[in-house]
């Protein structure tokens, strides 16, 4: 190759150029260019039957004019010093375009480019905007990382079989892939914390991984054969159309994320997994979620946590919520009848929350009226703010509170007594409140120790305190809840 070049080189200062660019150029084969004088040689060619590569010891600006179809791919890789590259009739690049480790690149003006294989555009730490001005239209891949881009211009792809992987653009602020329907795989991936995502027509994807962005935007998914990750994102609220079905669905560590709604996903053939988002308080928004074939992991601060239309879990159940949730009386009836399958643990293990030991106790959406009539009755019970506080440490609390308790409980027992004897039927419906109220506080303590067993079974406990016997409640739980 040094060779011809110096060839060449000889003949451009004989006056020959012109000859030589139409008849000695060898457009058919791969060719290095390590100076600007290389690339002339070859513009004559318009197509380049092989790679073009730019060696690495290429230093400053570089323009390839002339060709407009590479057949193999070009390659610029390492060559720390080129400041500025253009390919301004370039219109095909039938397999890679790779532009790896130029440090110094800051221009890259490709503005009739329509199609590559694959774009592999890597560690370009001064590359802040892209020249596509004609928009890339085909490309079997993108992989764009660890650029100083700030948008991604003129990649109107529609489609990228072998997928599009964005990581570590720390600068990058805007992804808009307006023409995209339909790819493999979506790696968006540590870049800048304020990335917007917008992928408008995205229709169909396998594998869609979303993290450190502040929005997401797909509200035309469709197919999802693979799994849906957002985790360490900004993202406020979460929402996708007509998707019906996936692998996995995963939202992990969203600090601000407070609104999931997958309004129509029916199901998944692996887990559904929502874990460490801590403003989510309501998790409804899956109205249609009916089958899932993994598992369903869900945990965090929620009060709310509802799967209306489930019907069939294969892998297992986790819902804990460190909140005032109470509403495992309808996942309890799906184990019941074996609609969940697998492990279940469904609880409310009451991390600070004052009355949590009661409500998690009467979760039952039947008695709903008594947590009310609980905390009205603890400023006389007096052991209970200690018992809130010290609710992790039960144990050590347990002793005292039972002491006051007895107390109360000697107290109220006098009075009723005093109070029966006067006036019969309306005290003994109020006493009999007083009496149940006590109860879960002595339960409390150990109920506080206990939910890593069976949480379901502390309702059933205080519906058996309620009324002594197990058969009765289990006839009035089910009625009750399936009004609901
Ligand atoms: C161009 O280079 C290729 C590969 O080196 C060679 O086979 C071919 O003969 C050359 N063509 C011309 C016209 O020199
Ligand atoms: C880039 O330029 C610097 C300074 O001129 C030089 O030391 C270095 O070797 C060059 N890098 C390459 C890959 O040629
Ligand atoms: C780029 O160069 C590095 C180091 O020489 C090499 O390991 C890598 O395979 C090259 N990549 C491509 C796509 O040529
Ligand atoms: C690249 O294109 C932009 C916009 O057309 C222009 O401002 C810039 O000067 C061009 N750079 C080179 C090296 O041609
Ligand atoms: C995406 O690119 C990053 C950086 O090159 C790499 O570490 C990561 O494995 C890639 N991810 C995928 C899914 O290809
Ligand atoms: C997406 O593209 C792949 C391969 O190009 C194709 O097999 C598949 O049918 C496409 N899916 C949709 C929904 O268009
Ligand atoms: C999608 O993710 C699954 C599981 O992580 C993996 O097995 C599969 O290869 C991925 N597919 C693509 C196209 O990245
Ligand atoms: C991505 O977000 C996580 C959690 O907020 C943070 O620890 C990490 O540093 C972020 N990464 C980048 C590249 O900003
Ligand atoms: C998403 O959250 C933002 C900020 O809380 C809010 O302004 C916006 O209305 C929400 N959008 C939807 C669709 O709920
Ligand atoms: C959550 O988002 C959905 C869809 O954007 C919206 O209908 C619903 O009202 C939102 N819920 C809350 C609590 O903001
Ligand atoms: C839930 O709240 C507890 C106590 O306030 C806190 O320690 C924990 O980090 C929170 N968890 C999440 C996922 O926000
Ligand atoms: C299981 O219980 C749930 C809730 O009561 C009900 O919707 C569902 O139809 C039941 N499934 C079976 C198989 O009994």
């Amino acid at each position: 190759m040094a060779v011809r070049t110096n060839y060449l080189t000889v003949l451009a200062v004989l006056g020959l150029i012109p000859i030589v660019q139409v008849q000695g150029a060898n457009c058919s084969s791969t060719v290095v260019i390590s100076s600007q004088s290389d690339a002339n040689d070859i513009s004559s060619c318009n197509t380049i039957d092989g790679d073009v590569q730019i060696a690495e010891n290429y230093a400053n600006s570089l323009a390839l004019t002339g060709i407009t179809h590479i057949t193999g791919s070009l390659v610029v890789n390492g060559t720390t010093n080129i400041t500025s590259f253009t390919a301004p009739d370039l219109i095909i690049i039938e397999k890679n375009l790779e532009l790896i480790s130029c440090i110094l690149l800051t221009d890259l003006n490709m503005t009739e480019l329509t199609l590559v294989g694959d774009m592999n555009l890597e560690a370009l730490p001064n590359l802040q905007r892209l020249y596509f001005d004609s928009g890339v239209r085909a490309a079997g891949g993108i992989s764009i990382t660890n650029t100083g881009l700030v948008k991604l211009d003129g990649l109107e792809i529609t489609s990228a079989s072998n997928g599009i992987n964005i990581t570590a653009n720390t600068a990058l602020t805007d992804i808009s892939f307006n023409s995209l329907t339909n790819t493999s795989s979506l790696f968006i991936q540590a870049n800048s914390n304020k990335l917007a995502v917008n992928l408008p027509n995205l229709v169909a994807v396998q594998n869609l991984t979303v993290t450190n962005t502040t929005s997401l935007s797909i509200p035309s998914l469709y197919h999802l054969t693979g799994q849906l990750q957002i985790s360490s994102s900004r993202i406020n609220n979460f929402s996708t159309g007509p998707l019906q079905a996936g692998t996995d669905i995963v939202f992990m560590d969203n600090a601000l994320l407070s609104n999931i709604s997958m309004p129509d996903l029916t199901s998944l053939s692996g887990d559904l997994i929502i874990t460490g988002n801590s403003a989510l308080k309501e998790i409804n928004g899956f109205a249609s979620l009916a089958n899932v074939q993994g598992i369903i992991d869900v945990t965090g601060n929620y009060t709310e946590f509802t799967l209306p239309a489930l019907q069939d879990v294969k892998g297992g159940f986790t819902a804990t919520s460190q909140s005032d949730f109470d509403g495992c009386d309808i996942f309890n009836e799906l184990r019941e009848n074996n609609s969940i399958q697998g492990s279940y643990i469904c609880s409310t293990p009451g991390g600070s929350a004052t009355s949590s030991g009661s409500i998690s106790t009467a979760g039952s959406t039947s008695i709903s009226s008594i947590p009310p009539e609980i905390t009205s009755t603890q400023p006389s019970g007096g052991g209970t703010p200690s018992l809130s506080t010290g609710a992790k440490a039960a144990i050590g609390v347990c002793i005292p509170v039972v002491i006051i308790v007895i107390l109360a409980l000697l107290f109220f027992w006098r009075r009723r007594r005093r109070r029966a004897n006067e006036e019969l039927p309306r005290s003994n419906d109020g006493q009999v409140h007083g009496e149940f109220t006590f109860k879960p506080e002595l339960e409390g303590s150990p109920v506080t120790t206990r939910p890593s067993q069976k949480p379901e079974l502390d309702a059933r406990d205080n519906e058996v305190g309620r009324s002594s016997t197990l058969v009765p409640i289990e006839l009035h739980n089910t009625p009750e809840t399936s009004i609901h």
